[in-house]
């Protein structure tokens, strides 16, 4: 079956080619400008769908919305009104969510057989903040101030939220910045990527289906440097959370320090991935290969800096190699597709770009390398796994974030030494460690400035557990207890009863 019939046949009503309207308040609108832009699938370049192309002047109105939202009805939502909102929400994204799934592989490519995998993750996110909903609460602190003075905390909803999100899980992403909005009472913005804004308005539906009051969850779609940047500006947010870019983070910082919101940043990783010659290897070569390959690379946390032990460099390398070059990469509708394509053009030449960078600085392609254009492949942003060996490294390969499908392997002798290299990078959110030996893993924990260490293990995540970074990965936890706290305030009372 051709790419094109295959996505006709499952065409939903978010991705007919049509045009979808934007949500402020309890409306679906148009830009005030009038404008438009595309949404394409990046496996065929097929038109999915025309989305309303909003600037400042729309995020002016989201924002009024949204303040109007926060001083109204939903600012008076007892705690267990917002759990069952949230809960209704979490039944509501299980019962839709191939659809959601399928909007995600047909907006951004990735396979049907990893977005639907989502649903476990995704739902329980949403039944996590809902239990969260009525125990969040402030402290009674015994003070030292003479006579009967009495002090507590209350914790309040930061306010008005504006969330940036990326292209690489625009469903999951949704979720995340949702979840704590709802829980905490605060109301939120959503600016999803230019790129895959379809899941999140389809999602921005059943917010409202669930019961959740008009102006609480707006959706303005466009492009970073208009409305991104409207939302980072804007004196009438008051935090902003953001998933992208280091770069992009830097300018959101620069851009909220008018009004000095709250902000938290969730950006970019070159993750060390260390395999020690003890390690279970069969465990370890699938590990390593998907901690860099999964979602084409797209991942923040994708362990791409792959650090083995001298000893074991050559087989272990070709292992991965192998592991990559038989996965199945093409459009992500066919359900044995195990890499779908790039977001882009733009991450298609940057990919590609990094790829001739690494064999200039000297690296070696044990596999992939160049694009791919076979057949139907010559239609989408293709490119193999791409395994780099004889890296060091300081190496551009070794040190920037490519975010695509591109492994670089650098070799180890000295295990005192590894911690030292392994943190020689600007960021810092995920790391891998791969041994039997406990004593290495637990040395290494604690050395390593990654937000998560997984240990035998890679990119495993649980509502329950924080997901964040170190230095230029960013700041603010997401998911677990602390998620919350960065949606709330906390305000001290005295009462003076002497
Ligand atoms: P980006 O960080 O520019 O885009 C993420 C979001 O920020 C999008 O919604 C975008 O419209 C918005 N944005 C862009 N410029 C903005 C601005 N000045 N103010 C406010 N919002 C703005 O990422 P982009 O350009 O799509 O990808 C470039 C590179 O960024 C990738 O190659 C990758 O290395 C990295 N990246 C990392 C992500 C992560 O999760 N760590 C996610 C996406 C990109
Ligand atoms: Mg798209």
């Amino acid at each position: 079956m051709g790419q094109s019939s295959l996505a006709s046949r499952h065409a939903t009503p978010f991705a007919d080619g049509g045009p979808r309207k934007m949500l402020i308040g309890a409306d679906w609108v148009e830009a005030v400008s009038g404008r438009r832009f595309e949404s394409r699938n990046p496996a065929t370049g097929d038109l999915l769908a025309t989305l309303p192309e909003g600037d400042a002047e729309d995020i002016d109105r989201a924002v009024r919305a949204a303040r109007a939202a926060l001083e109204g009805p939903w600012g008076r939502f007892k705690p267990d009104e917002r759990q069952a909102v949230l809960l209704r929400l979490a039944d509501l994204l299980d019962r839709h969510f191939d659809e959601l799934a399928l909007l995600d592989t047909l907006d951004m490519g990735g396979p049907i057989s990893r977005t639907r995998l989502g649903r476990k993750r995704m739902v329980g996110l949403l039944r996590f903040y809902a239990g969260h909903a009525t125990a969040l609460h402030g402290e009674t602190i015994p003070n030292s101030v003479p006579g009967e003075v009495f002090s507590y905390t209350l914790r309040e909803p930061v306010g008005v939220v504006g969330a940036i999100i990326p292209w690489n899980a625009p469903l999951g992403m949704s979720v995340l910045k949702a979840g704590p909005v709802l829980a905490t009472g605060c109301t939120m913005v959503l600016k999803p990527a230019e790129d895959a804004s379809l899941s999140p308005l389809r999602f921005a539906e059943l917010v409202l289906e669930a019961g959740v009051p008009p102006g609480v969850v707006n959706v303005v779609t466009g492009f970073g440097r208009t409305v991104g940047a409207a939302i980072a500006a804007h004196p009438g947010i008051d935090k902003v959370a953001f998933t992208g870019s280091h770069l992009t983070g830097q300018d959101i910082v620069r851009a909220s320090a008018g009004n000095l919101k709250r902000l938290s940043l969730e950006l970019g990783g070159k993750s060390a991935n260390i395999v020690f010659a003890d390690a279970d290897l069969d465990a370890a070569v699938p590990g390593a290969a998907m901690a860099a390959f999964a979602n084409t690379g797209q991942v923040c946390s994708a362990g791409t800096r792959l650090f083995v032990e001298r000893r074991i460099y050559d087989e272990f390398v070709g292992r991965v190699a192998a592991f990559g070059r038989a996965l199945r990469v093409g459009d992500g509708l066919d359900p044995d597709t195990q890499l779908g394509p790039l977001i882009s053009q733009r991450q298609l030449d940057r990919v590609t770009g990094y790829m001739d960078i690494g064999l200039k600085e000297g690296a070696r392609a044990v596999s992939g390398g160049a694009r791919l254009t076979e057949g139907a492949l010559a239609h989408g942003h293709f490119v193999p796994p791409t395994v780099f060996a004889d890296v060091t490294d300081g190496m551009r390969i070794a040190q920037e974030e490519i975010f695509g499908p591109v492994v670089s392997a650098i070799a180890f002798d000295d295990a005192d030494d590894l911690a030292r290299r392994a943190n020689a990078s600007m960021f810092g959110l995920g790391a891998g460690v791969w041994t039997r030996d406990v004593r290495k893993a637990h040395r290494l924990a604690p050395a390593l400035r990654a937000g998560s260490v997984w240990i035998n293990c890679y990119q495993l995540m649980d509502p329950a557990v924080s997901f964040g970074g170190y230095k230029m990965s960013g700041y603010g936890r997401e998911s677990g207890a602390a998620h919350l706290h960065e949606y709330l305030n906390t305000k001290s009372v005295w009462i003076n009863a002497t």
